[in-house]
């Protein structure tokens, strides 16, 4: 774990301060344990801490499934990917990476997936940026560092298995966050977006690339299927992303197109039923600069 880190842990049951227990590796966690004021002990393992104690249901990563990915090439291919964003050009994601990585400060991008979420393109446009990637899903983060180590690259990444919709930080303490589609993948966005709204420093701000799939594709869907569209997929459309800002006391200061793209049967479920009977479900969104409001 990164020094510029390791201060800002906090225990996300009962919020009192960790201590770290066992061996360092110049000054970092490595192989031990971060115990709380409170008796709460978390795990951390070559370097991860993990807080994660009951699997996060949107977030079950087997360590088989990982060494699959390693094998198959995703996380070279997904690390490459990250050079996209030189070509990318005028793209609202790529701003969104340039600013990021310019600011010069610790960034924490959210559920970074086997994607890498910001994470690539950042160190791609400054090799120098400090990042920590996450993810409810703890063996994702082993694949990644499995694939630098096995690459040699030792540039500033470390990583933290935590669910986004419980955050082990610190009030204030957060000054840059990053998300490709992470907050859209937890199960109640708006909590997670509450998270990030307390973590976040009075002058922090954060990079939300998220996206939906659309609601006009998903009614006639189910329709054909005879499903309700209401039960079924009605609480995803009760609230806009701008709606979650503001709720959570978050001020929109950018937004941009981020993609929009017809679904392929193996991007979920729904995409897969809808391909087989001949509808087309579209996935989109924007990508939002936020900070708090003042
Ligand atoms: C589709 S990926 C997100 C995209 C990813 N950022 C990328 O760049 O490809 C979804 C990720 O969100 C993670 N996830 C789901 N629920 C989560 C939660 N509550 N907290 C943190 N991560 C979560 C999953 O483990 C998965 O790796």
């Amino acid at each position: 774990m990164l020094e510029e880190f390791q201060k800002i842990f906090i225990d996300p049951v009962d919020y009192s301060p960790l201590s770290f227990e066992g061996e360092r590796k110049n000054g970092r966690w490595y192989n031990g344990c971060l115990r709380s004021s409170g008796g709460e002990i978390w795990p951390v393992r070559e370097g991860i801490p993990d807080f994660i104690r009951t699997e996060v249901p949107s977030a079950t990563w087997t360590n088989e499934r990982i060494k699959d990915l390693l094998a198959n090439g995703i996380y070279e291919r997904n690390w490459r990917n990250g050079r996209r964003v030189l070509t990318e050009g005028d793209s609202g994601f790529a701003e969104a990476c340039r600013d990021a990585a310019d600011r010069g400060r610790p960034i924490i991008d959210i559920a970074s997936g086997p994607g890498g979420g910001f994470m690539p393109a950042l160190l791609v446009l400054n090799p120098g940026a400090v990042v920590m990637a996450s993810d409810a899903g703890t063996p994702v983060l082993h694949g990644w560092k499995e694939y630098f180590d096995s690459q040699g690259i030792t540039l500033s990444i470390c990583f933290a298995g935590f669910d986004a919709m419980k955050m082990p930080m610190a009030p204030n303490s957060v000054e840059v966050i990053t998300s490709a589609v992470g907050f859209s993948s937890v199960s109640e966005p708006l909590i997670a977006f509450r998270e990030a709204a307390r973590v976040l420093a009075d002058d922090g701000i954060i990079y939300a690339a998220e996206a939906k799939m659309e609601r006009e594709g998903l009614k006639v869907l189910s329709s054909k299927m005879g499903w309700d569209f209401e039960e079924k997929f009605g609480h995803r459309f009760k609230m806009s992303f701008p709606e979650f800002f503001d709720e959570c006391g978050l001020k929109v200061l950018k937004e941009r197109p981020y993609f929009r793209r017809k679904m392929g049967p193996d991007d979920n479920e729904y995409a897969e039923a809808a391909h087989k009977i001949g509808v087309e479900l579209w996935l989109g969104g924007n990508v939002y600069w936020l900070a708090k409001e003042d």
